[in-house]
């Protein structure tokens, strides 16, 4: 029976950091991979996880089973960052689970939507390519739209009409700040339009919250999710710690559940923990027990958002020197500067795109996706030429 399976293509991004891992050049620039990368170009732990990780280990004195919601304690000290310190639960509107990294959030989020008998989901595109083969692996329709105008601003007109077209009962996927892979994020006032609009067309919506912190800061990236949640009456979110906390390959993550009210949320997480248990079980519990530490600890909160200040000055700084470059061959790198996180797209092709790999060394999505984290004080002019130098 086994014979029966096709190959299937290798994920084009995980080849890619073959490729790179293999070229020899001492200058060679990876864009590739998506995480946060220091000045000297390392993806260190975080202070305030080591330290946790340490407590850890002195004071865990069992690792037996949890359960398909995993470390509570956890879902609940990320709570009052999402939604806000007043009142998180939304007066018990809204509980959480424990889920394998954002990418088991996502997973669950949509098959819990389609568990519902919500028919099809809309999206902007492009969007971080896992959101379609989540979609395609539970057989949910997708119905997408254009997330960005050609002048690099986002396109409200393809949203507006999107929602306009889309029927009562369909999901429409957002993400909550840091768009991937365009870094262009819905401004508040246009949150605002869309809140409303999703609540009249009675669509659920599924907001994908993958980088809080990396945009403007914990509080600022949460005004979409927490705009759009006070909006309607029930929703889908999908959070992952795996860049705001640096934990990666530890696959931290949670999915929250707002209802319309206890008894429908109830219903709605017992049909989560099914999902779970019939997919993963329950979610490794090591980075999750160590977020939670941090959390209930002020000096390690502190230290935490002290190391998150200090990845969004870098990506910063890499944006305004990119944007102070301005035109240069083909490219402007001009609105790099006002979008957020650590992703932007370039408007090459895909023969520019190859020839930065083989005779500049530059390694980036062969969709033009750059993960601007990857550029250094070191590096940034080089790019910048060898951008100008294919594109002119
Ligand atoms: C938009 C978006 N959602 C979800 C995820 C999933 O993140 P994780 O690594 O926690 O699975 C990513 C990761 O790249 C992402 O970009």
């Amino acid at each position: 029976m086994l014979c029966n399976l096709e190959q299937q293509p290798a994920d084009a991004l995980l080849a890619l950091i073959k490729l790179y891992g293999d070229d020899t050049r001492p200058d060679k620039i990876d864009l590739g991979v998506g995480v946060y990368r220091t000045g000297q170009g390392g993806t260190p732990v975080f202070g305030a996880i080591k330290a946790a990780e340490q407590r850890l280990v002195d004071i865990q004195d069992s690792k037996a089973y949890l359960g398909p919601e995993g470390d509570m304690g956890f879902v609940h000290a990320l709570m009052p960052y999402i939604f806000g310190s007043d009142d998180p639960a939304m007066g018990g509107r809204i509980e959480g689970m424990q889920a394998p990294g954002g990418t088991g959030a996502v997973r669950l989020a949509v098959a819990l939507a389609k568990k519902a008998g919500v028919p099809r989901v809309w999206m902007g595109v492009p969007s971080w390519p896992n959101h379609a083969q989540i979609y395609a692996d539970l057989g949910m329709e997708l119905k997408t739209f254009a997330h960005a105008s050609k002048s690099g601003t986002t396109d409200m007109g393809a949203l507006r009409g999107a929602i306009a077209e889309a029927a009562e009962g369909d999901a429409i996927l957002l993400h909550g700040c840091c768009h991937n892979p365009t870094g262009i994020d819905y401004s508040n006032a246009e949150w605002d339009e869309i809140a409303g609009l999703i609540a009249d067309a009675k669509l659920l919506p599924i907001l994908d919250l993958a980088y809080q912190g990396l945009g403007h800061g914990m509080e600022e990236d949460a005004y979409g999710v927490r705009r759009v949640l006070a909006a309607v009456p029930e929703a889908l979110i999908a959070y992952s710690c795996d860049k705001n906390f640096g934990m990666y390959r530890d696959r931290v993550g949670a999915i929250y559940v707002m209802a319309q009210d206890a008894a429908v949320l109830t219903r709605v997480l017992s049909n989560g923990h099914a999902l779970a248990r019939a997919a993963w079980s329950m979610p490794p519990d090591h980075g999750g027990a160590a977020v939670r530490l941090v959390l209930e600890d002020e000096g390690l909160t502190a230290l935490w958002l002290d190391e998150l200040d200090t990845m969004r000055t870098r990506m910063s700084q890499v944006r305004a020197r990119l944007a102070a470059a301005g035109q240069q061959g083909g490219v402007d790198f001009t609105p790099l500067g006002s979008q957020n996180g650590l992703f932007s797209m370039l408007p090459l092709s895909v023969e520019q795109i190859q020839q930065l790999r083989s005779e500049h060394g530059i390694y980036m999505a062969g969709s033009g996706r750059i993960n601007a984290a990857g550029l250094t004080m070191g590096n940034i002019d080089k790019f910048i030429a060898d951008v100008a130098a294919v594109s002119a």
